[in-house]
């Protein structure tokens, strides 16, 4: 594919049909020893004298050279033969050329050649990502033939769609990155395309979303719409979407859409595999876009994402507020769900309904209900789920204790539970089959370690653990001992009143954040320690004596107040601490003079 983006694939493909537009994939680059007729070759060069070639693609591209040695130009004829051959020799110019694509090559800034408008047999043109730069030529609706277009992640713009009103073949259209402000009737233009399945127009600008349509003729077809990341400021979530009862993939996040929850919208659009609606300003319970679904799906339920989060980057979106409990019931109808995303809405409960009907078997890999409300205790059901990868229920209001049933879930990677009410005595049965598992947060509980036995060999190396705020002491927990791989590590505030064993300094090697303030950590640390370079070192408040430790590497944070640290200051110093941007040695034992300097 490397290979594929930086060459230039351009292909007469003269009497080659496609049958569907997925097909492309079945096309191979053809490089070919033979004749192209003169005007080919002229065509070709003219093409190539309105494109800047900054990387000299096209350098072998001269007129005195058959141009089926030519980079990426390739024949093809019925009989498949790799002979480059020409057909009809009569024919001007690239009259059969079916498929081009310049995707990845980098044509500074250059607009589209108008020229492109005699190509007139395209019926695949992918100019994506190819530094383009301007007014998309109007030119391009002469292209009737064309089955797929692709127009993404250039520096164009267009100030209406009118062009391509004759693009009746068109089945594949993505604009994503156009700038399409000025096109403000651009639905209307686009939803006349009989053909239409596939529609992308993410980050275009656009500023409006007709929610009634009196007529389209794409409802039958179309089966991708994807208008991510543009503002419809006070657009409701549009009716029409109803009829587009082939729809397969629907992408509307971070678009400004508010109102209510489309209501039944899953149970009018059953071949739903894809629905995202997170980072907008929609409310409402999510179990009313599922009532009556059996009513008109006849075939199994078919969703695989589902993602209502409120995950804005950019600040200025308010948070969706889906509402209401989240039933098992209403998660067990989907049963081929893969991916669940409902991070930060105002869900209330989790029900645990033993009677509602189960899944034989269950897909999920992902589930993030974190920064929500939900109150109630662990939800059982969820440590069925054995395929989950990622589970994320932080900062919600859960009791009780952890289910065992969630030391099964042996394909886990991510496990976080941070910020709840839980509690009680963590056993090895909760971890027992946890092998993969790569970052475990379960900071803030009332979760206690101290049944872990202390030869306990969890069978798991993770990156990243974050159990700051549990009930980690009084012993030091040996358990760490057997990390080997730890990037982050955070026991603060964990009622720790042992000394650090002399192996813990072993593990400590490519930690960047070293978290073990607020414990009562006792004795004297090794004249030096093994952190790394940019690291944060938090020690403070404790009750460690002695000289204060050198670091090997620089660090970036080194948090020692709050101790009875008495001498070793002169290292701080002296040594080469180029990164260092915060060194508290604060309400310390210490007796060196310290130079006014740095004070
Ligand atoms: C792209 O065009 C600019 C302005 O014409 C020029 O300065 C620059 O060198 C070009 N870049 C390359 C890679 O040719
Ligand atoms: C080609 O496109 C141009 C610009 O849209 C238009 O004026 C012209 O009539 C078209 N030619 C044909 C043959 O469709
Ligand atoms: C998009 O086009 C509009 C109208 O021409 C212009 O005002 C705006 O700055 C453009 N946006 C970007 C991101 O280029
Ligand atoms: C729908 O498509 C047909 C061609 O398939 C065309 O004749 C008709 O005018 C289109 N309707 C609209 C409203 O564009
Ligand atoms: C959309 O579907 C509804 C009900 O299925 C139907 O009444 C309506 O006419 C359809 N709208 C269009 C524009 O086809
Ligand atoms: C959206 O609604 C708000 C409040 O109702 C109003 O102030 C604002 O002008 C509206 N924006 C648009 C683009 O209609
Ligand atoms: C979210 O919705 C609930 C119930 O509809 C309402 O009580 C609450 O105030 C809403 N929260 C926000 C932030 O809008
Ligand atoms: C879970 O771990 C136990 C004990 O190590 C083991 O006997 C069992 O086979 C594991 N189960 C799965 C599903 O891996
Ligand atoms: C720490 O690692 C060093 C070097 O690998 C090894 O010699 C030493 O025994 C280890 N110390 C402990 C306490 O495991
Ligand atoms: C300072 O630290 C050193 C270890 O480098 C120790 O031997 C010495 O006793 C300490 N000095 C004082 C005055 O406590
Ligand atoms: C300090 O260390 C940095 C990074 O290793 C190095 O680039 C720099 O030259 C050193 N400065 C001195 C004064 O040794």
């Amino acid at each position: 594919m490397e290979r594929a983006k930086l060459l230039l694939l351009l292909m007469l493909a003269l009497s080659f049909y496609y049958s569907r537009v997925e097909s492309e994939g079945n096309l191979h680059v053809v490089e070919l020893q033979g004749r192209c007729s003169i005007e080919e070759r002229e065509a070709l060069i003219s093409i190539k004298q309105s494109l800047d070639d900054p990387q000299l693609l096209l350098s072998n591209w001269d007129i005195g050279e058959d141009c089926c040695g030519w980079k990426g130009v390739g024949f093809r004829n019925t009989r498949r033969s790799l002979v480059c051959h020409i057909f009809f020799p009569s024919l001007l110019r690239l009259q059969h050329l079916q498929y081009l694509s310049l995707n990845g090559i980098f044509f500074n800034h250059t607009s589209i050649p108008t020229t492109i408008n005699s190509l007139t047999s395209l019926r695949y043109l992918d100019l994506s990502n190819s530094g383009f730069n301007g007014i998309i030529p109007p030119h391009i609706g002469n292209l009737t033939k064309l089955r797929f277009l692709d127009l993404s992640s250039n520096y164009l713009a267009a100030s209406n769609l009118l062009w391509m009103s004759h693009l009746f073949s068109l089945q594949y259209l993505d604009m994503s990155d156009v700038n399409l402000t000025l096109a403000t009737n651009w639905l209307h233009e686009i939803m006349k395309l009989p053909a239409l399945s596939t529609l992308r127009f993410s980050y275009c600008n656009l500023q409006t979303l007709p929610t009634l349509l009196s007529y389209y003729n794409f409802s039958s077809t179309i089966s991708t719409i994807d208008l991510s990341n543009n503002q419809f400021p006070n657009s409701t979530i549009p009716s029409w979407l109803y009829n587009m009862t082939n729809l397969v993939e629907l992408h509307l996040p971070g678009c400004q859409l508010h109102g209510m929850v489309p209501s039944n919208l899953l149970g009018a659009l059953c071949r739903l595999r894809i629905l995202d609606l997170s980072s907008n300003l929609i409310h409402g319970s999510i179990s009313s876009m599922f009532l009556g679904q059996f009513s008109k799906c006849t075939t199994r339920y078919e969703l695989k994402y589902l993602a209502l989060s409120n995950n804005d980057l950019s600040g200025n979106i308010q948070p969706n507020n889906f509402t209401g409990p989240v039933s098992w019931a209403t998660l067990s109808l989907l049963c081929d769900l893969d991916i669940l995303n409902l991070r930060e809405n105002n869900f209330i409960e989790l029900i645990d309904d033993e009677s509602a009907p189960k899944c034989k078997e269950y897909k999920m890999t992902y589930m993030d209900i974190s920064e929500n409300k939900m109150s109630g205790s662990m939800p059982e059901w969820v440590g069925q789920m054995r395929q989950l990868r990622y589970l994320h229920l932080g900062n919600n209001r859960l009791i009780g204790s952890i289910p065992q049933r969630f030391g099964q879930l042996m394909n886990l990677n991510y496990l976080n539970l941070h910020t709840n009410l839980l509690q009680g005595s963590l056993l090895d049965a909760n971890f027992v089959n946890l092998s993969q598992l790569k970052i475990l947060d379960l900071s803030n509980n009332q979760l206690d370690f101290n049944m872990m036995s202390f030869n306990w060999v969890p069978p798991f190396q993770v990156f990243i653990l974050d159990i700051h705020s549990c009930l980690i002491g009084p012993r030091f927990p040996s358990w760490l001992q057997t990390q080997k791989f730890l990037n982050y590590l955070d026991v603060s505030n964990g009622g720790i009143s042992d000394i650090i064993p002399s192996w813990f300094w072993n593990i400590t090697s490519q930690v960047v954040f070293l978290g073990m303030f607020y414990n009562s950590i006792r004795g004297e640390l090794p004249m030096s320690l093994n952190i790394r370079f940019k690291s944060t070192i938090d020690l403070r408040s404790n009750l460690l004596e002695g000289h204060l430790p050198r670091l090997e590497n620089s660090a970036q944070f080194a948090l020692f107040s709050d101790n009875m640290f008495s001498n070793g200051t002169e290292w701080y110093l002296n040594a080469n601490q180029s990164y260092l941007e915060i060194l508290d040695l604060s309400e310390n034992q210490l007796y060196d003079e310290i130079p006014s300097s740095i004070c």
